[in-house]
């Protein structure tokens, strides 16, 4: 399936790793050209190197922190660049594990200006000028903990549910005007962030990280973590034109971890 995405430009943010490089290589392979967002700006232009070698697309390097309020600025200066952004992929940093209880305010506040505000005010810039042009499309990377709240992981739980609800807001108020707007939540896909993760699981129990991997593996209907690709696989889908009746969802990528409906 032609994605008609070819020559659309998309910001993806934590573009250097995991889902977020797999979703830059996914719109890149259907010729969308890319400016790929993280803090690392050296990982950034070497992912950038490989993907316009590859697929002939322009890729530019962005180095963005999304908690520092500065760096967030310019990002949303990038709705003035000439052509705009038509697809934005929002994504950042998972927050540390913890339970529910016992959370410092200042973590709690920190995380959120860097998960949610700083994304809104990134959405709020990008998406009025895809409004006035016709086009656009916003896919927001959260987690199936907000569905299924992971006990392991509370502070991820709790904002993204919120940053959830503002795309769901923002998806109907924005809907006539062609622009969609849709989240994606990931189950356990293995990337640098489950390796940490599972590593520090590791340590808390005492298990290797081979049982706690097989064990997490196991409990996943389709018997094993998802691989990047398929994750990006279906963001690209919802980036693009033919996703165009699709908007205010939340597609769950989890190999059916998640038991309700
Ligand atoms: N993998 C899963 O199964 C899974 C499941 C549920 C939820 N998630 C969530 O999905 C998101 C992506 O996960 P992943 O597995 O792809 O993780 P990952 O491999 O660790 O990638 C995270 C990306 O975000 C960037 N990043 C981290 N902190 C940042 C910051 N302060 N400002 C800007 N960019 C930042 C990282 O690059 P730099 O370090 O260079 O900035 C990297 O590009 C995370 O929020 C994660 O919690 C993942």
């Amino acid at each position: 399936m032609d994605l008609g995405v070819k020559g659309k430009t998309a910001l993806v943010m934590g573009a250097s790793s995991g889902l977020g490089k797999a979703t830059a290589e996914a719109l890149a392979r259907e010729g969308c050209n890319l400016i790929i967002a993280a803090r690392s700006e050296a990982t950034l232009e070497e992912v950038a190197a490989d993907l316009a070698g590859r697929y002939g697309v322009t890729v530019e390097a962005f180095a963005l922190d999304l908690a520092d309020a500065a760096g967030v600025d310019r990002a949303c200066g990038l709705a003035d660049r000439p052509g705009g952004i038509d697809i934005l992929v929002a994504n950042s940093g998972g927050p540390p594990p913890s339970g529910a209880l016992g959370v410092p305010e200042a973590t709690w506040r920190s995380q959120f200006e860097q998960m949610v505000l700083a994304i809104i005010r990134i959405m709020d810039a990008l998406v009025p000028p895809m409004r006035d042009r016709g086009w656009g499309r916003v896919v927001a990377i959260a987690s199936s903990g907000v569905v299924q709240p992971i006990p392991t992981l509370a502070i991820s739980n709790t904002l993204r549910a919120s940053l959830m609800l503002y795309c769901k807001t923002l998806a109907a108020e924005v809907a006539g005007d062609g622009v969609t707007v849709n989240m994606v939540l990931p189950g356990r896909i293995k990337t640098a962030r489950t390796d940490r993760l599972d590593a520090a699981a590791a340590e808390r129990t005492g298990q290797s990280v081979d049982a706690i991997q097989a064990a997490a593996g196991a409990a996943i209907p389709v018997g094993r973590y998802g691989r990047p690709e398929e994750f990006g696989a279906v963001c690209a889908f919802l980036a693009s034109a033919r996703a165009s009746y699709v908007t205010g969802s939340t597609i769950a990528v989890d190999g059916g971890a998640v038991r309700g409906i």
